[in-house]
């Protein structure tokens, strides 16, 4: 099929950017998005002109890198995939096509369509962890017993690949989903429960730090997170807050 896109490109963070229109040709209905992208970069680089910077990392939906608007959706029309999953076969022969960086505050443009997503990170140094002794005489996990609802109940949570989607798709730029499936995954785990208190606390404050806006439960990052992350996480979030804070 034969395609028009208009890719957002901007060299750096100070400059304003813009949408520039190209087209691509011969592209084959089962290549992935970031293959036609690949093939529009070839042509670019060919042509002597600089490739349109991406990221991108598995391109198999597990490392979240691969941020980006299509038509106003983050990762695209398909539900439950990421861009990198997406296929052409989604568009029709003579599509024009938006692609455009991820909108928040806290992720700002770092190039094209990147995106600086490090205060994800900096939240889940916050308290996304746990303590484990190594010192030879650690226990083994298999001996701590777990009720089966709430081993899958904190593996669905442990399932979020920090994509920001949630994000990008929420108009306050809220960070709740992804903060409560990281503090849940935590918090239906013994292992998880020593550190509990300084976790909720420390990652919220982090997330607001960072600029993030408040949920307001529109339920817009549970459509488009790519990894199905359920709203009953964020509502596990503010229970955990509440005893938390009520502890302090
Ligand atoms: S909650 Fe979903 S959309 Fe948000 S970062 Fe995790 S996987 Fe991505
Ligand atoms: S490139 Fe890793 S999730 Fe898309």
């Amino acid at each position: 099929m034969n395609l028009t896109l208009k890719i957002w490109r901007q060299k750096d963070a100070n400059d304003k950017g813009r949408l520039v229109e190209y087209k691509v040709t011969d592209i084959s209905e089962h290549m992935s998005f970031l293959e036609m992208m690949d093939v529009l970069n070839e042509q670019l680089i060919n042509k002597g002109d600089e490739p349109v910077a991406f990221d991108h990392d598995c391109r198999e939906g597990i490392c979240g890198m691969c941020s980006m608007y299509i038509n106003g959706e983050a990762h695209g029309p398909d539900k439950g995939v990421t861009t990198c999953q997406l296929h052409m076969r989604m568009f029709k022969d003579g599509d024009t096509i938006y692609i455009e960086p991820f909108r928040a505050n806290a992720f700002p443009v770092v190039k094209d369509l990147v995106v600086d997503r490090s205060s994800f990170d900096r939240i889940q140094q916050a308290g996304g962890y746990i303590s484990v002794n190594t010192s030879g005489n650690t226990q083994d996990a298999n001996a701590t017993p777990i009720s089966k609802i709430a081993a899958d109940q904190a593996m669905d949570a442990a399932t979020c690949i920090g994509c920001g989607a949630c994000v990008a798709t929420c108009k306050n730029s809220s960070a709740m989903l992804f903060v409560s499936a990281k503090v849940s995954q935590y918090a239906l785990l013994p292992q998880g429960q020593v550190e509990a208190t300084d976790r909720v606390l420390n990652m919220v404050a982090q997330m607001d730090a960072e600029g993030f806006g408040n949920c307001t439960n529109t339920g817009a990052c549970e459509v488009e997170c790519p990894k199905g992350i359920s709203l009953e996480n964020i509502a596990r979030m503010n229970r955990e807050y509440m005893k938390a804070s009520s502890q302090g």
